[in-house]
C-alpha cells in the first residue's frame, strides 16, 4: 500500500461555503434503527488483544496514517482493460514490531484500488497463490454467469482464472472478495478483499481527487491473539452472531488519521467486515451528505448525521471540513441479534431468544456498548469549499408496474441441532446445496422480490448479478439513502422488503448466481441460494 498525504493547499476556492445541512433531503438518519449500543457478555469476553494494542489506544497521538491502496487501472490489450491479480499469503503490519498472518491481493492485506470505466472490457488473471481452493467475486457487478466468481468458479492453486465482461455498472464503489464454499468468511477475515472504483462519462462535479479529497475507507474490524495474529476459528456463537473483533481497521490500519484539505471531502466507505452492522457518524455530530449507495449515485444529495451501514453495503459521503477542526468518524455495533435484546423486534418475545442461547451457551447475555473509532481525519490548508450539485443522477423510476412477477423469499434461522454444527440458516426451507438450483429467474425482465425474516436477527441480504431497488420496507417506501441502486439490503425481523430486481441479457441454464445473507457466517452456514437466468 502506498501512502499519499495531501500537500497541495494551494487550490482555488469554489464559490461560497455552503453548510451540508442546507443541502436537500430530509431523511432523520437511522430512525428506522435503535441507538441501543449492546453487545453479547461472550463476544467481549472472548477477545484477547496484544498488550502492544491497548498501549497503542492509549495513546491516541500515534495513530498510523490511513493507507491508500494504490490506484491500479491495468493495462489495455487489444482495447480490452486487463489486471493481473495474485492472491498469496502475507504478513502484515497491523502492531508495530508484529507480523500477522495475512492473505492480500498483490499486497500483503487486502489489495489495490481497482479503477475502470463504464462500458469498458476488462479481463482479470487472477492467480491463486494461496495453495487452496479460491474464488473471487466481483461484487455489485452484473456479469455472465462463467465470470461471477461464486464458488462453482473455483480457481485451484497455482491456477489462473480469466474473466472478461463488459462493466456495465454505473459510477460507483464496489468491491471483489473470496467466495469459496465453507471458506468465504475465513478468506475474507484474513484479507482476500480488494476495492473497486468504476468512472464514468459526466460524473457530477464532486470531490474526486483520489488519496487527497476522494478517500477509501474499508471499514472492518478483527479480533487478535496475544501474539498479534488473527486466526478463523469461530465458536459457535461466532458463527451466529457473526465474526466480530475489537480492533476496528480502515484499509488495514488500525485506527488510523489522514491529512485532508479543509474543505469538501468525499468518503468512499465499505463495509468490508465479516459481519457487523455500523451505525457511523462524526464524533461531533456534524451532518454530512451522502452522494452514492451500493450502485452509484444517489438522484440527490442525502443530508444525514449518521447512517447504518451493513456488511457489503458501501455508501459515498461528502463531509464538510471547511472549519478546520479535526473529526473523528465513529461507528457503535449494531446487535443483529434484535429480538435477543428485546429491543426492536417486533412480534418477538422480549428476551425469547436471549432465555434459549443463554441456556444454550451457558452464559449470560449482557448489554454494552461497543464503539469503534475508525478513523480520525486532520483537516489541513484549504480545500474546496461551495455546495454539491442539487442533482446527481438521473434514476429510472422504480416501480410495481415495470415487474412480470413476485418471487417470495423467506429468511429463516432455525435453531436446532443443525445449529450446533454451523447449519440450519435457511433461505426458502433450504440450506446451500451446490447441486440443486433453487430458482430459475428470467434475464432482462423485471421482478419484485419480496424478502420475509422470520428469524430473530438482521440479515444482509444480496443478489448477484444485479442492481435491484427497494421499492418497500416495511410496506412503505424507502428512505431517501435507501432509493439507488442497492445490492445488499439489511433485512430487519418482521419487516418484509420488496426489492425491484432485474437482471441483464446474460442466460446461462446451468451455471449460477448466488443470492445469500452477506453476514459471511451465515452463508457459510447455508443461508445462500442459487438462481440461473434464463
Ligand atoms: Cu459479496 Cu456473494 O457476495
Ligand atoms: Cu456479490
Ligand atoms: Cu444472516
Amino acid at each position: 500500500m502506498k501512502k499519499r498525504v495531501h500537500e497541495d493547499t494551494s487550490k482555488e476556492p469554489q464559490g461560497e461555503a455552503a453548510p451540508l445541512g442546507t443541502l436537500r433531503g430530509t431523511f432523520p438518519a437511522g430512525s428506522a434503527m435503535t441507538s441501543r449500543r449492546n453487545i453479547l457478555a461472550w463476544g467481549a469476553a472472548s477477545l484477547a488483544a496484544p498488550f502492544i494494542l491497548r498501549a497503542n489506544r492509549a495513546g491516541a497521538a500515534e495513530r498510523p496514517a490511513l493507507p491508500i491502496p494504490s490506484l491500479e487501472a491495468g493495462r489495455v490489450e487489444g482495447g480490452v482493460r486487463v489486471f493481473d491479480l495474485e492472491v498469496r499469503h502475507g504478513t502484515h503490519g497491523f502492531f508495530p514490531g508484529i507480523r500477522t498472518r495475512t492473505i492480500g491481493i498483490n499486497a500483503d492485506y487486502l489489495g489495490p484500488m481497482l479503477q475502470m470505466r463504464r462500458g469498458e472490457t476488462v479481463r482479470f488473471n487472477v492467480t491463486n497463490r494461496i495453495g487452496e481452493n479460491m474464488t473471487l467475486h466481483w461484487h455489485g457487478f452484473e456479469l455472465p454467469a462463467w465470470c461471477d466468481g461464486g464458488p462453482h468458479q473455483v480457481i485451484a492453486p497455482n491456477d489462473t482464472w480469466r474473466p472478461e465482461f463488459e462493466v456495465l455498472q454505473r459510477a460507483g464503489s464496489y468491491w471483489a472478495h473470496g467466495h469459496q464454499m465453507h471458506k468465504t468468511a475465513e478468506h475474507v477475515w484474513a484479507g482476500m478483499a480488494t476495492l473497486i472504483r468504476v468512472e464514468e462519462d459526466g460524473e457530477p462535479d464532486l470531490p474526486s481527487e483520489y488519496g487527497v479529497d476522494d478517500l477509501p475507507v474499508a471499514l472492518q474490524e478483527r479480533r487478535f491473539t496475544a501474539s498479534g495474529q488473527m486466526p478463523y476459528n469461530p465458536s459457535m456463537p461466532d458463527v451466529m452472531m457473526g465474526m466480530a473483533g475489537d480492533v476496528p481497521l480502515v484499509n488495514g490500519a488500525i485506527s488510523p488519521r489522514a491529512e485532508v484539505p479543509a474543505g469538501l471531502v468525499r468518503l468512499r466507505i465499505w463495509n468490508a467486515s465479516n459481519a457487523s452492522v455500523y451505525r457511523l457518524a462524526f464524533d461531533d455530530g456534524r451532518p454530512f451528505a451522502m452522494v452514492a449507495s451500493d450502485g452509484g449515485l444517489l438522484e440527490r444529495p442525502v443530508s444525514m448525521n449518521s447512517l447504518v451501514l451493513a456488511s457489503a453495503e458501501r455508501a459515498e459521503i461528502v463531509v464538510d471540513l471547511s472549519d478546520g477542526a479535526p473529526v473523528r468518524l465513529i461507528a457503535d455495533t449494531i446487535p443483529i441479534a434484535v429480538g435477543m435484546m428485546g429491543g426492536m423486534g417486533r412480534g418477538m418475545g422480549r428476551g425469547m431468544m436471549g432465555g434459549m442461547m443463554g441456556g444454550m451457551m451457558g452464559e449470560p447475555l449482557g448489554e454494552s456498548a461497543r464503539r469503534f473509532d475508525f478513523l480520525e481525519l486532520v483537516p489541513q490548508g484549504r480545500g474546496r469549499r461551495g455546495r454539491l450539485p442539487e442533482r446527481l443522477a438521473d434514476l429510472p423510476p422504480a416501480t410495481r408496474e415495470a415487474a412480470r412477477s413476485i418471487r417470495p423469499f423467506n429468511l429463516e434461522m432455525r435453531m436446532g441441532p443443525a445449529m450446533m454444527m454451523g447449519r440450519g440458516f435457511l433461505i426458502n426451507g433450504r440450506s446451500m446445496d451446490p447441486r440443486v438450483i433453487d430458482e430459475r429467474v428470467p434475464a432482462a425482465t423485471a421482478e419484485i422480490w419480496r424478502i420475509t425474516n422470520t428469524s430473530p436477527m438482521m440479515h444482509p441480504f444480496h443478489v448477484h448479478d444485479t442492481q435491484f431497488r427497494i421499492l418497500s420496507r416495511g410496506g412503505r417506501p424507502p428512505a431517501a439513502h435507501e432509493r439507488g441502486f442497492k445490492d445488499t439490503v439489511l433485512v430487519m425481523p418482521g419487516e418484509p422488503v420488496e426489492l425491484l430486481v432485474r437482471f441483464p441479457d446474460y442466460r446461462d441454464p446451468e451455471l449460477p448466481y448466488m443470492y445469500h445473507c452477506h453476514i459471511l457466517e451465515h452463508e457459510d452456514a447455508g443461508m445462500m441460494g442459487q438462481f440461473v437466468t434464463v
